[in-house]
């Protein structure tokens, strides 16, 4: 039997993707703990939900701190006080230094509404309906310096439709997200995830369902 997984968790809102993977880990009894929720912001409704399901939180405000440099360092150093293995980036709405990112390597996930490469950075739901593209979706991916670029761990596809808005289409991939996410957090605390030349391999069961095969129904 594998040891258990700390895993620490950081948002800035309403952490959906947060209550999405507490939810499976607990309804699929994963051999992890989640050991903090950390929120850059005093506000994020996500807190809330993560206090409700008896998960320690913490707030490092970001306003606090004069530059990115000092606050990653802040932040670094309260993530290490519990000692994770594992640190679960859930809509954290900040760039990061390399030195942070560095730290982290290889044990930092990040969560990214898009089919990356395609629609980097913010506003992935505009980018993908200006780009006039038929398909879009989310990515799970390490986390690397180079912005929404690490080695990707799995991917969900959804279709645009003719009359989706912004709203329409971001509702529609998040609602993937919700299940693409804790698949794959769960791939990592399973020690299926390995990083080879910058591509992550997945070792799975014979009988389980590809990752190139996960299509929003
Ligand atoms: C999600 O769309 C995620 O892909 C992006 O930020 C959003 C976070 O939403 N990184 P939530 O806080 O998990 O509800």
């Amino acid at each position: 039997m594998r040891a258990m997984k700390r895993i620490v968790m950081l948002i800035s809102g309403r952490g959906s993707n947060m209550q999405a993977i507490l939810r499976a880990a607990a309804d699929e009894q994963w051999p992890a703990e989640f050991a903090a929720v950390i929120s850059n912001s005093a506000d994020a409704p996500g807190l809330v939900i993560a206090a409700e399901m008896g998960v320690p939180t913490r707030v490092v405000p970001s306003a606090d701190y004069p530059d990115r440099a000092s606050f990653d360092a802040a932040l670094q150093q309260a993530i290490d006080d519990f000692a994770p293995d594992l640190v679960v980036l859930a809509g954290f709405m900040r760039i990061l230094t390399d030195a942070f990112v560095l730290h982290y390597q290889g044990r930092m996930l990040n969560i990214h509404p898009s089919l990356l490469p395609s629609f980097v950075g913010m506003a992935t739901h505009r980018q993908a309906l200006q780009a006039g593209v038929r398909v879009h979706g989310a990515t799970v991916h390490f986390v690397t310096p180079k912005l929404d670029h690490g080695p990707i761990v799995s991917q969900v596809a959804v279709p645009v439709l003719p009359d989706d808005s912004e709203q329409s289409l971001a509702a529609r991939v998040l609602d993937s997200e919700h299940r693409l996410y804790p698949q794959a957090v769960r791939w990592f605390i399973e020690e299926r995830l390995t990083i080879v030349d910058g591509q992550v391999r997945i070792q799975l069961p014979v009988d389980a369902v590809p990752p190139q095969a996960l299509f929003s129904p």
